[in-house]
């Protein structure tokens, strides 16, 4: 099949946007404050950049050359490149079932997420104290009606947009809505540094303290420059099959965790010093985001117009990348079970959304979906789709799909060794180490 025939991006822009629409999401606004309060700040943020650009660029660059050589979503992309070797579509069964899990705790934050458009929409949040926020949060939280429904609400967004195809649905939000996103958070992240106290909140983002770092540490960081980059599960590599040969794949890679890093950073400059500003514990966990904005809006002029477009955008975004896990489950049904599109994505999503009901009812089942597909199914993806590039396709075949942009030869090279050996090792090491039992 050529590249033409498949449902494809018009342009490189529409790549990008696209790509970085599924990594741009509540991973860099909401999980990326929670985990990283959670586990120190500062050392935690290097440790994540780091293994951003060592383990995470490479292993998205693997998945899109995957992905556009084989012309096919993971699984079929695994087996047509190397049929002989049946281990290596473990990634695409680890991926329906990291797509599933993900989706099921994903819906539900989305779900807050539409609930605070809701509150923010008929201004019911401002006026309260801090610690009024607080605890309306945990108690909306802990509510079960409310979650419940919008976890509905937002499932059927995502499967009507996936219904939709990828031309139609993904691209054309994505282009101008995620810059829109990036203004509002600049202009956030202002505000927060402003306030009174706001200094506590930098020095916990940007002074590491290494004393923090424990295997543990060490593993969440892994597991969430994973999640964030969307990598380690086929979503990337089933988007590289769209990708036209002559578009350039570094380039895609680059700026897609460019991006993605510059918006989880920037999250942080937005709600740390909020969150020291208004005395909010930094490791309150996942309701951190929604306990700490609205002090932010409530103390900003303009704060009314300023939450309802940043809880829009961030439904947005949450859609944008809800699509890419949801489209994972379907192109596998669509292409080894053989049902319609449409079939496919109803049976995938009210079958998501059941968990996504366990997931409001359970803070267990939250946490472990979570904790589990971050931390455990991705790198374990990660493992196998560096090593499919690196030993499987080869250094050959890997130049021959960079090499009409600029892939210059020591570039390969260096690819070619963290593909090969740096990325497996020490994913395995962080892995052993963070379980305890290296
Ligand atoms: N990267 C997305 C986010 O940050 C979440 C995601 C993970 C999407 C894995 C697809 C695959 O919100």
């Amino acid at each position: 099949m050529s590249a033409t025939s498949r449902d494809g991006f018009t342009n490189k822009f529409g790549v990008i946007a696209a790509a970085a629409g599924s990594a741009v999401g509540l991973g860099n606004i909401w999980r990326f404050p929670y985990v990283a309060g959670e586990n120190g700040g500062g050392a935690f943020l290097l440790v994540y950049l780091l293994f951003i650009v060592m383990i995470g660029l490479p292993v998205m660059l693997s998945e899109l050359l995957i992905g556009r050589r084989a012309q096919k979503s993971v699984f079929g992309a695994f087996r047509t490149l190397a049929p002989d070797k049946p281990l290596f579509m473990s990634v695409g069964i680890m991926g329906v079932g990291a797509a599933f899990m993900i989706l099921a705790f994903y819906a539900v934050v989305a779900g807050w997420t539409m609930e605070y458009t809701y509150l923010a929409i008929t201004d019911s949040l401002s006026g309260m104290t801090p610690s009024e926020l607080s605890a309306f949060f945990s108690e909306f939280q802990s509510s079960t009606v409310g979650p419940l429904v919008w976890v509905g609400v937002f499932m059927i967004l995502t499967a009507g947009i996936v219904i939709g195809g990828v031309k139609n649905g993904i691209e054309k939000y994505t282009k101008i809505l995620m810059p829109l996103l990036l203004v509002i958070i600049i202009i956030l992240s202002i505000k927060s540094v402003s306030l009174e106290g706001a200094q506590a909140g930098l020095a916990f983002l940007f002074k590491p303290d290494f004393s923090k770092l424990s295997g543990d540490v060490i593993l969440e960081a892994l597991g969430q420059a994973f999640f964030s980059l969307s990598i380690g599960m086929g979503v990337i590599a089933t988007y590289g099959s769209y990708i036209q040969k002559k578009e350039n794949l570094i380039h895609t890679a680059v700026s897609v965790s460019f991006a993605d890093s510059l918006i989880a950073v920037l999250a942080g400059v937005a709600i740390f010093p909020a969150v020291f500003a208004f005395g909010i514990d930094p490791s309150s966990g996942p309701g951190l985001v929604f306990e700490t904005l609205p002090n932010v809006f409530n103390s900003m002029q303009g704060g009314y117009i300023f939450s309802v477009a940043f809880f829009i955008l961030l439904v947005i975004a949450a859609l944008t990348s809800s699509v890419s896990l949801l489209e994972v489950v379907v192109a596998y049904f669509v292409e080894e079970l053989g049902l319609t599109r449409k079939k496919a994505t109803i049976i995938a999503a009210s079958s998501i959304s059941v968990l996504g009901a366990f997931c409001v009812l359970s803070d267990g089942a939250f946490k472990f979906f979570d904790w589990t597909s971050s931390n455990i199914l991705l790198p374990l993806g990660g493992i196998l789709i560096a090593v499919f590039a690196g030993w499987v396709l080869g250094r050959a075949k890997v130049a021959d799909e960079l090499k009409a942009h600029g892939g210059k030869i020591y570039l390969t090279g260096i690819l070619m060794v963290i593909l090969k050996f740096i990325a497996p090792l020490a994913i395995s090491a962080v892995f052993l180490h963070g379980l305890g039992l290296l």
